[in-house]
C-alpha cells in the first residue's frame, strides 16, 4: 500500500505560483502590450518576487532555498541521473527545476525594471533598446515557461505522480 500525501508546499508558495503564472499569460498573451492592466499586473509579480525570495529565509521545508538551491554537486548528481535514465525523486524541487525556477524569476524581475524604464523614467522613454529588450526578455521567459511545464509534464508521467496538482494540493507522495 503506498504511504499517505504529505504537505509539501505551503499556501503561500503555491499562492505565489499561480499568481505570477496568471500574470504572466495575461501580459504575454492577452492584454495590450504596455496598457494600464499590462503594467499593474507587472508590478505585482515583482512584488511577489520580493515576498518570495524573503520566504525562502522564513518559511520551512521545500520553500527555503537552502533546501534546493542547485549547487553545481546538486547539478551534476541530477544530470548524472538523466544520463543514466533513471526518475529523480525527491520531496521538494529538482536542481535542474530549481534553476530554471530562478531563470523564470530573474527574468520578471528583468521586465519589471525595463518595464519601469521604458513608463518612469523620462531618459529612457521611447528609446529603442529597452523597448526591444522588454520583448526579448519576455520571449526568453515564454521559452523558460514551455520548458518548465513540459518538465512537469514528462517527470510526472516518468515518476507517475500529478505534480501539477501537487502545487494546487500542496501534497505529494513521500518517498518510499
Ligand atoms: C510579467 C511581466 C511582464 C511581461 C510578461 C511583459 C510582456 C510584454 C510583451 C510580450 C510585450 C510586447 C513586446 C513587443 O511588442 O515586442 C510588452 C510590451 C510592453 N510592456 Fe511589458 N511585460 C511585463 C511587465 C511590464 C511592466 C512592469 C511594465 C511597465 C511598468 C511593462 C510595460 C510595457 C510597455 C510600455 C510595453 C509596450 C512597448 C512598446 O511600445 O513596444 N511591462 N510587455
Ligand atoms: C505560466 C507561467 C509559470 C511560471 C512563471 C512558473 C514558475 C514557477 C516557479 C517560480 C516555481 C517555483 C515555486 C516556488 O518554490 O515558489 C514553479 C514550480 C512548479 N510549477 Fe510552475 N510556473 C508556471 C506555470 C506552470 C504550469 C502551467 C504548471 C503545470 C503544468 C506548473 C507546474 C509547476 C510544478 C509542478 C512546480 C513544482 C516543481 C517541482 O516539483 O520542483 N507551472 N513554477
Amino acid at each position: 500500500m503506498s504511504a499517505p500525501a504529505k504537505t509539501l508546499w505551503d499556501p503561500l508558495v503555491r499562492l505565489f505560483h499561480w499568481s505570477i503564472a496568471f500574470i504572466f499569460i495575461a501580459n504575454y498573451f492577452f492584454n495590450e502590450a504596455g496598457d494600464d492592466w499590462h503594467q499593474w499586473l507587472g508590478y505585482v509579480a515583482v512584488g511577489w518576487l520580493v515576498v518570495r525570495f524573503v520566504w525562502g529565509f522564513l518559511g520551512k521545508g521545500a520553500a527555503r532555498w537552502a533546501d534546493f538551491f542547485p549547487t553545481p554537486s546538486r547539478l551534476a548528481s541530477h544530470i548524472g541521473a538523466l544520463r543514466q535514465g533513471k526518475p529523480f525523486h525527491r520531496m521538494g524541487h529538482s536542481p535542474l527545476g530549481a534553476l530554471v525556477m530562478i531563470l523564470m524569476m530573474i527574468c520578471m524581475l528583468l521586465l519589471g525594471v525595463t518595464g519601469y524604464m521604458m513608463e518612469e523614467i523620462d531618459y529612457f522613454w521611447g528609446v529603442d533598446w529597452v523597448e526591444t529588450l522588454h520583448g526579448w526578455i519576455a520571449d526568453g521567459l515564454l521559452a523558460l515557461v514551455l520548458l518548465h511545464v513540459t518538465a512537469a509534464l514528462v517527470e510526472s508521467y516518468r515518476l507517475k505522480e500529478n505534480l501539477p496538482l501537487s502545487m494546487v494540493t500542496g501534497k505529494r507522495r513521500p518517498l518510499e
